[in-house]
């Protein structure tokens, strides 16, 4: 009976020590070196939390070819596509209804089936302006998005409302707690990786412009550099964010022997540093400006629009959708489209019939 006992302790504490030495099987990390041996440039990348391939939906329908009538004279209300052909401003609507509109709405999320031209709803007037800032986007930032580019679906994925946005909030310090004003820290927040850094800090970084870099220039303190600790801390709280965002950790962009050197830091920290610069013309430019159309159930907190972060896009890989590119199925988004050409207006006919000396005075009138 006894040894009956031993045996089986015999086998459970065997058996425990197999699934202790599982726990530290290596075999999920896998390491990739970036720069020069002994830099430090390592990337450590563990297995289980890579992001699967991107999901790209089918295309509606095949490009049509380009040609034919402008959208701006088969249509009455376009102010942005007006200058691209009827059948290509067919095919974007189709596209944009699968990127952005919930399935069960479908062309009726942003129109009225009865009036097409109409801009009685907001989702219309919203859809505008994400025209426009997505043409913003890929024409004057492509030092971030290349000739990749992007289109609603790198932040939309098929929902109305991005997964991933940020609004200003009344933040995570508790005057009433006896630990007093905690300024964000120490409260468990997703933004900078669940670590007790400062959440709360996109306001300031990716909406407003407050500054990055804190090193100083000079061994010695100087009047003209002052940074505090809480400075470091929020810097530090936005550097998470990007690197969570990306599924990186911070050698993909930064050398470990100084972090503020650009000198030794990879390429892929300049693409970051136009990301937060595009980031913040989205947020001001193209979002903030929507703050009167978006009805209150769209907004946050404090009454400002949902706005964009790194994640927005890139939702845990180095280049949003594993860097395939759609922009080949929308190339409107591409850039500034002419405007359509204003249709001469027709003079009004005359209502007597004209006598012949009447032509000199009707060419006069114009
Ligand atoms: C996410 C919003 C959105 C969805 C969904 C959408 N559209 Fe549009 N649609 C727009 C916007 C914005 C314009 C105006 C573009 C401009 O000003 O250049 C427009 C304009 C139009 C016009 C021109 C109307 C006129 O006379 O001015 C037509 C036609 C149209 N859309 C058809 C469709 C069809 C068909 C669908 C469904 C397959 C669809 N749209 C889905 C946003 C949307
Ligand atoms: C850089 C990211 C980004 C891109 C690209 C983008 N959007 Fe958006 N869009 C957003 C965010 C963020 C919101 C949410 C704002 C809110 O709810 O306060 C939004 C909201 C919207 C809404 C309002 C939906 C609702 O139910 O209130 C529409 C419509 C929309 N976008 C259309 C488009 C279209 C069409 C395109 C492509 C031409 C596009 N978006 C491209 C980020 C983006
Ligand atoms: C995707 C690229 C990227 C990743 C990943 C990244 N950083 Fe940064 N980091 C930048 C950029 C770009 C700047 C400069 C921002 C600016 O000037 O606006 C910066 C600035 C900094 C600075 C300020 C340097 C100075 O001049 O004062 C520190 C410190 C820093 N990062 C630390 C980190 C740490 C720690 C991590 C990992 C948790 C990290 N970074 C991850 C891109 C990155
Ligand atoms: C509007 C969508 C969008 C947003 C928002 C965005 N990015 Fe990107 N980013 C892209 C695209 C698209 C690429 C791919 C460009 C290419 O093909 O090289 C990219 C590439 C990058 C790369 C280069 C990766 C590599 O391996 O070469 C870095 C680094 C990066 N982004 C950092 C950021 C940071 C940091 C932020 C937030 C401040 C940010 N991005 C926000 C769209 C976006």
């Amino acid at each position: 009976m006894s040894r009956i006992l031993v045996k089986a302790t015999i086998t459970a504490i065997s058996g425990l020590g197999i699934m202790l030495l599982g726990g530290c099987e290596p075999g999920h990390k896998q390491t990739s070196q970036n720069g020069y041996r002994g830099a430090g440039l390592n990337q450590i990348v563990d297995a289980r939390h890579v992001v699967p391939a991107a999901v790209i939906p089918p295309e509606a329908y095949a490009l049509p070819p380009d040609g034919g009538p402008l959208a701006g004279q088969s249509y009455q209300n376009l102010k942005v596509l007006g200058g691209i052909s009827k059948d290509r401003f067919d095919h974007l609507m189709a596209n944009i209804n699968q990127w952005v509109a919930p399935p069960a709405a479908g062309c009726t999320y942003c129109h009225n089936p009865a009036n097409m031209a109409s801009d009685e709803k907001y989702t219309k007037v919203v859809a505008r302006q994400m025209l426009l800032m997505t043409q913003t986007i890929n024409s004057q930032w492509s030092p971030h998005v290349k000739q990749t580019g992007v289109t609603c679906y790198t932040c939309h994925r098929g929902n109305a409302v991005p997964v991933n946005k940020w609004a200003n909030a009344v933040g995570a310090p508790n005057p009433d707690s006896i630990t007093g004003n905690r300024y964000g820290q120490n409260a468990p927040n997703a933004d900078v990786g669940y670590a007790s850094l400062p959440s709360n800090g996109f306001a300031e970084y990716l909406n407003g412009a407050k500054n990055i870099r804190l090193a100083a220039d000079t061994a010695l303190p100087s009047k003209d550099h002052v940074v505090s600790v809480k400075d470091a801390e929020k810097t530090y709280g936005l550097m998470v964010h990007l690197s969570t965002a990306l599924g990186v950790n911070c050698t993909y962009c930064h050398n470990t022997q100084s972090f503020r050197a650009w000198n030794l830091s990879r390429p892929q920290r300049a693409t970051a540093w136009y990301g937060i610069r595009m980031v913040r013309d989205i947020n001001q430019h193209h979002i903030g400006i929507l703050q009167s159309v978006f009805p209150d159930y769209r907004k946050g907190p404090l009454g400002d629009p949902y706005k964009v972060n790194c994640t927005t896009c890139h939702q845990g890989q180095a280049k949003p959708l594993g860097g395939v590119s759609m922009i080949a199925q929308a190339p409107a988004l591409k850039g500034p489209t002419p405007a359509a050409p204003t249709v001469v207006a027709v003079p009004a006919a005359p209502s007597a019939p004209l006598a012949l000396n009447d032509a000199p005075a009707l060419l006069a009138r114009k």
